[in-house]
């Protein structure tokens, strides 16, 4: 087992991670490893075991099978130096609502231990990073949803932590306010180097933020890998546009190695189109030679690249398939 010290470029290694509540299977044997530095999600529907997975990994749970190592310690001996050593910010923030964003984060760098000056100094540039220190004067039960939340995550950076767990960052958020916060957290932890581990329902958010994603569902991995990646393993869509589509000629396309099906349809404008399905990591060109050389006309050729959201979906349809569940 290729498990660690902490100091093999892994932030986070779990081996058959399984967490039971009763009957119900909350995380099922999850194998994961997060390169430190990397923004990795935690991608999966409500009820996925996102949560779970966090509490297992802060070992705030004890696991009903299996390993995990977070920043090289053992989740079930080493629970207090997990949790002094990386940032945490869950589902409850833990800010106190009475208290203006500076007394709260004063007071969170005293319990961190920061010396005074480098405390002044580490909050003026967080808030100032979080566009918040204009705010900092402001009682936390003034502030809209999207301001705490920023200001949470301010709390999560302040002591440095190698490795930050983010529960559903930006869940309940307006969309401007969570793109800034989407925006403000990926620039501070690129500048500081932090590994983020961070849970999403939020297929978008996932694509747009994380360098690596694992999809979950029902507690049991989907798929994992760059989102790239998870594209890439999967078949392309192509759209061509255009003239003089014969049904031999479209069976001739059918053929070609690259491409997995080939059917004509009319485009919405009434003109003829051929969509093409092709093979994981091809590209269109033999198929656009062929009907140009066989005396079609191309008008215009799209690829429609799935996105996450399309491979997510599909890999929960395939799952359900495979175990011939329903759909809820
Ligand atoms: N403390 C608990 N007691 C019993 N069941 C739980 C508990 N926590 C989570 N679960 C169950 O475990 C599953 C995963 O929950 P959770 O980790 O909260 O999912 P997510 O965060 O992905 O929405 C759900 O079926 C949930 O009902
Ligand atoms: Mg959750």
């Amino acid at each position: 087992m290729p498990v660690t010290s902490g100091g093999n470029g892994f932030a986070i290694q779990t081996r058959d991670l399984s967490r039971d509540f009763g009957s119900v299977r909350a995380v099922q044997d999850l194998t994961l490893d997060v390169p430190a530095g990397t923004i990795y999600g935690f991608l999966g529907p409500n009820g996925a075991g996102k949560t779970t997975t966090i509490r297992l990994l802060l070992g705030l749970l004890e696991p009903s099978g299996g390993e995990a190592w977070v920043l090289g310690h053992e989740v079930r001996t080493g629970s207090q130096e997990i949790r002094e050593q990386a940032g945490v910010l869950l589902e409850s923030d833990g800010l106190y609502t009475r208290l203006t964003a500076l007394q709260n984060l004063d007071y969170f760098g005293r319990i961190a231990r920061l010396s005074e000056p480098d405390r002044s100094r580490r909050i003026q540039d967080l808030l100032t990073a979080m566009d918040l220190w204009d705010r900092r004067e402001g009682r936390v039960s003034d502030f809209s949803k999207g301001m705490r939340q920023k200001l949470a995550l301010v709390r999560a950076f302040l002591s440095r932590p190698k490795l930050l767990f983010l529960d559903e960052p930006t869940s309940g958020l307006d969309t401007p306010s969570a793109v800034a916060l989407r925006r403000q957290l990926v620039a501070l932890a690129r500048d500081e180097g932090v590994t983020v581990f961070l849970t999403t329902h939020n297929l978008l958010e996932a694509e747009k933020v994380c360098d690596r994603v694992a999809v979950i569902r029902k507690g049991a991995l989907l798929a994992e890998g760059s989102p790239q990646e998870i594209h890439g393993g999967r078949s392309s869509r192509v759209a061509i546009d255009g003239e003089r589509f014969s049904a031999e000629l479209v069976g001739r396309v059918e053929r070609l190695p690259m491409v997995e099906s080939a059917v004509v349809e009319p485009a919405t404008d009434g003109s003829p189109r051929i969509l093409v399905d092709l093979k994981p990591g091809t590209d269109a060109r033999a198929v656009v030679r062929l009907l140009v050389e066989s005396g079609a006309e191309v008008a215009s050729v799209e690829t429609a690249r799935e996105s996450l959201e399309d491979i997510f979906l599909k890999l929960v349809e395939e799952e359900e398939a495979d175990t011939g569940e329903e759909s809820p």
